[in-house]
C-alpha cells in the first residue's frame, strides 16, 4: 500500500516510519521546520523524502497514495497563538483537499487531550470538549474539518486525541526541557509551575502500536480514540527521574527551583493541570500500553540522554 506521513521527519513521524516502511511504500512530506533530516537518514533507501511547506498546494505528492497520517503541525502547547491556530488549520486543509482530489481512501490524525480543555478526570472520548489553549482550539478546529471531508467524500477518518507522548527522537517537551537545562547548568534546576502538574505520559512505541491496532479494526467512518497510559505521574516525579538518570554527569542533586506558574501553579496560561484519559474504547480492541507512566518517562530519558548532545 501507498502511504503518505505529513512531517514525517518529526519525533512521532520518525518512529512511525519505521513501522510502515517494513510493509509498504512511504511517502514524506516535512518542511523540517521542527523536524530532522537525521531522523529519517536511516531509512532514506526505503522511502520517498520531499522536503515541501504544506502552506502550499500538495496534490500531486498524493497520487495513488490510499493512506495519509497526517502529523504535521507545530507541537507546541506553550507556544501557540491565534497564528499557529490557522495555520495548522491551513495545513490540514491542503492535506484534506490533496486527499479529495487524489481519491484517499483514509486518514489518520494526531490530535490532543487538549481538545478536552479541563475536563473531568479519566476523561472518555465523549465527554464535551471545552479547548483553553489555541493549540487545543486547533486540533478541535482540525478534527471537524477532516469529519466534514469524511462525511461528504469517500474518505474513513481517524482522529487520535493524545496524551503526552514520549521517548526516542522527542525535540520538544519537560523530559527534554529539563535534560537541556541541566546540561547547561548543574547546580539549579528551573521548573515551570509548582511541579504538581499531573499527567499522562505514553512512550511513543505503545503510541504506535495503539494506531495500527485502531486502523485495522475500527471499522466507523470517524472513528475517535483517546490514547494514553492508564496511570498517570507529576512534573516533580519526572524531574526527579531525570537527575536520577544524569546524577553521575551531575555528581549532586541540584537544587528544583519552582517558577510557581500561573492560575495555582500551571507551567503556563492555557496548560491543563492534570489529565488522564479513559483508554477503554481503544483497550478493548486489544491495546495495552506496555509502560506506566514514569516506567515511560524513565525509558524517554535513557533514550534522550543517550540519543543527544545536549
Ligand atoms: N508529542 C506529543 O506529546 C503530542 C501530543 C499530542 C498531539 N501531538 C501531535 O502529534 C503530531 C506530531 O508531533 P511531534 O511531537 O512528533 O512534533 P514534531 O514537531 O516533532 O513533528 C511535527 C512535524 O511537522 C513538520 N511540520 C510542521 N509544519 C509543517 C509544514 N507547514 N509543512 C511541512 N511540515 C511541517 C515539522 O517539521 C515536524 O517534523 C503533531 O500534530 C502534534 O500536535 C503530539
Amino acid at each position: 500500500m501507498k502511504v503518505l506521513i505529513t512531517g514525517g521527519a518529526g519525533f512521532i513521524g520518525s518512529n512511525l516510519i519505521e513501522k510502515l516502511a517494513e510493509k509498504n511504500e512511504v511517502i514524506v512530506i516535512d518542511n523540517l521546520s521542527g523536524g530532522r533530516k537525521e531522523f529519517i537518514e536511516p531509512f532514506l533507501d526505503k522511502i520517498k523524502f520531499y522536503k515541501v511547506d504544506l502552506l502550499n498546494n500538495v496534490n500531486d505528492y498524493f497520487s495513488g497514495v490510499e493512506e495519509v497520517w497526517h502529523l504535521a503541525a507545530d507541537p507546541s502547547v506553550k507556544d501557540s497563538s491565534i497564528q499557529t491556530f490557522f495555520r495548522d488549520l491551513e495545513i490540514t486543509k491542503n492535506v484534506l483537499e490533496a486527499c479529495r482530489k487524489n481519491k484517499v481512501k483514509r486518514i489518520l490524525f494526531t490530535s490532543s487531550s487538549t481538545v478536552y480543555g479541563e475536563s473531568e478526570l479519566n476523561t472518555p472520548e465523549n465527554c464535551e470538549t471545552k479547548p483553553i489553549s489555541f493549540y487545543g482550539g486547533t486540533k478541535l478546529s482540525c478534527e471537524s474539518l477532516i469529519s466534514n471531508y469524511c462525511s461528504l467524500y469517500k474518505i474513513q477518518g481517524f482522529l487520535f486525541r493524545f496524551a503526552n507522548i514520549i521517548g526516542k527522537n522527542s525535540t520538544h517537551g519537560v523530559i527534554y526541557d529539563f535534560i537541556g537545562k541541566l546540561s547547561k547548568n548543574k547546580e539549579e534546576l528551573k521548573i515551570l509551575g509548582d511541579g504538581k502538574q499531573t499527567k499522562s505520559y505514553l512512550s511513543v512505541s505503545d503510541c504506535i502500536n495503539g494506531m495500527l491496532i485502531a486502523r485495522d479494526k475500527a471499522k466507523e467512518k470517524i472513528n475517535i480514540f483517546n490514547l494514553g497510559s492508564r496511570d498517570k505521574t507529576n512534573v516533580k516525579e519526572i524531574a526527579e527521574i531525570v537527575v536520577e538518570e544524569m546524577i553521575s554527569s551531575l555528581q549532586k542533586k541540584p537544587k528544583f527551583k519552582f517558577t510557581g506558574g500561573v492560575d495555582n501553579g500551571k507551567g503556563w496560561k492555557g496548560d491543563v493541570k492534570e489529565m488522564l484519559l479513559d483508554i477503554s474504547k481503544l483497550q478493548k480492541l486489544g491495546f495495552t500500553p506496555k509502560n506506566s507512566s514514569k516506567e515511560a518517562v524513565r525509558e524517554a530519558v535513557r533514550e534522550t540522554i543517550n540519543s543527544y548532545q545536549l
